[in-house]
């Protein structure tokens, strides 16, 4: 059942465009709610009159629909959804989502969405297989895009057949309740996690950095993942496996860090558990610096983007809960509350860095960590636990946080 479920259903420009008119039928039977969003091709296929008629809704066609605009916007036609289907999703629907286009409404409010986004592709074998098609198709699975088919048999070209065919109605549904099902308490969110040192370098050989292994990161990754939200995990060089239904983007500097995380937004919740050198090298010689017996060289250092405070004080898609940590060696909790105000995130997990705290191995590297939890509303301290533990924790406070913002808002 799909009761109180809303979709939002985008058809594209395909012949097939007339199984997604059947689509809708199927997914209001069960219960859905379905708002439709059509490309000006697929109108050459199926009328908005007809979808409208089936989906009980208007149907919105233009990014720069005055009315639509003013009492919608593709950014809420995109929120106000448990979950997108593209159907039939087209060479160059999948090519523009592939590349973060957004020159129509359908792409806008692909590119805006941070729920989960369901493709049935349909088209002729030849497109589905040429390269650009199959790159395309693998960066939209690696992005966390899920698909439904295309499945082998004949097409409307006469005498042509292959993989291209858009599944069925019914298959369609079957995929979006198994996605919608396998929930947990993030699932449709987008979380972002930072993790692991950075590596700035001083000449192609030589770079400077610190003693973190990325553990609390990579935990914090897993448990949101398990937690049912699609997670990016940009992280600096670390010795871990990727935690397992986690995209990772691999990162050295600080700088490289900034540029991906900023790539990977929208997202509903950011972390910033990465412990990102605060300099860098002011110039990176070209050619390996040479020990001549001579003077020694210089290490001229020069200040590094702060990612955390340049994502938080972002006033346009600053992800609604953005978490920072913070490793002290005295008077930890104090110093974590003004961090949290001048770095302008809500949340800080601060731990006690110094020899005192008396955790095996330390805080960097070891297992296990003990942390305050500082929100606007105060501090909490958490007892000693694993990191995983602690993500965990961490991550049932987050999910709890976004269901309160929602029903506020
Ligand atoms: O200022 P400090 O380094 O103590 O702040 C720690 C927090 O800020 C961590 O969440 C860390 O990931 C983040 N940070 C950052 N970019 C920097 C420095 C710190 O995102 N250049």
């Amino acid at each position: 059942m799909l009761a109180t479920k809303r979709i939002l259903l985008v058809i594209g420009g395909g012949i097939a465009a007339y199984k997604s008119l059947d689509l809708i039928r199927r997914l209001k039977e069960r219960g859905a709610a379905v708002r439709v969003v059509m490309t000006s091709a697929a109108q050459h296929f199926v009328t908005p009159l007809a979808a409208g008629a089936l989906s009980h809704d208007r149907v919105f066609t233009e990014l720069f629909d005055r009315e639509a605009e003013q009492d919608i916007g593709h950014i809420r036609l995109s929120r106000e959804a448990d979950l997108l289907i593209v159907a039939p999703a087209t060479a160059d629907l999948m090519a523009k989502m592939a590349h973060g286009l957004a020159d129509d409404l359908a792409s806008a409010v692909l590119l805006a969405s941070t729920r989960p986004i369901l493709l049935a592709p349909a088209m002729n074998p030849a497109m589905w297989a040429n390269a650009a098609t199959r790159r395309n198709a693998a960066q939209l699975a690696a992005d966390g895009v899920r698909f439904v088919g295309p499945n082998a048999g004949a097409m409307a070209e006469r005498g042509e057949d292959g993989a291209g065919r858009m599944a069925e109605p019914l298959e369609i549904v079957a995929a979006v309740e198994a996605l919608l099902a396998a929930g947990g308490p993030l699932t449709g969110r987008h979380v972002l996690v930072t993790s692991g040192p950075t590596h700035e370098p001083i000449d192609p050989v030589r770079y400077i950095a610190n003693r973190s292994s990325g553990k609390q990161g990579h935990a914090l990754a897993a448990a949101a993942a398990r937690a049912g939200a699609r997670v990016t995990l940009v992280s600096g060089p670390v010795n871990l496996p990727a935690p397992s239904g986690v995209t990772v983007r691999p990162v050295e500097s600080a700088r490289d860090m900034l540029a991906a995380v900023e790539a990977a937004l929208p997202a509903d919740v950011a972390i910033f558990a990465a412990a990102v050198a605060d300099w860098r090298a002011a110039s990176e010689a070209p050619e390996k610096m040479k020990k001549d017996g001579g003077a020694l060289p210089p290490l001229a250092l020069t200040e590094n983007p702060d990612i955390l405070a340049t994502i938080a004080h972002r006033t346009e898609g600053r992800p609604r809960l953005v978490i920072g940590f913070a490793a002290e060696t005295q008077n930890v909790v104090g110093y974590a509350q003004a961090k949290r105000v001048r770095k302008g995130c809500d949340w800080i997990v601060a731990n006690d860095v110094s020899a005192q705290s008396g955790i095996p191995g330390g805080v960097m590297g070891g297992d296990a960590n003990e942390v305050h939890l500082i929100t606007p509303e105060g501090s909490e301290a958490w007892p000693r636990a694993s990191k995983t533990e602690v993500a965990e924790r961490l991550i049932a406070r987050i999910a709890a946080a976004l269901g309160e913002k929602e029903s506020e808002s």
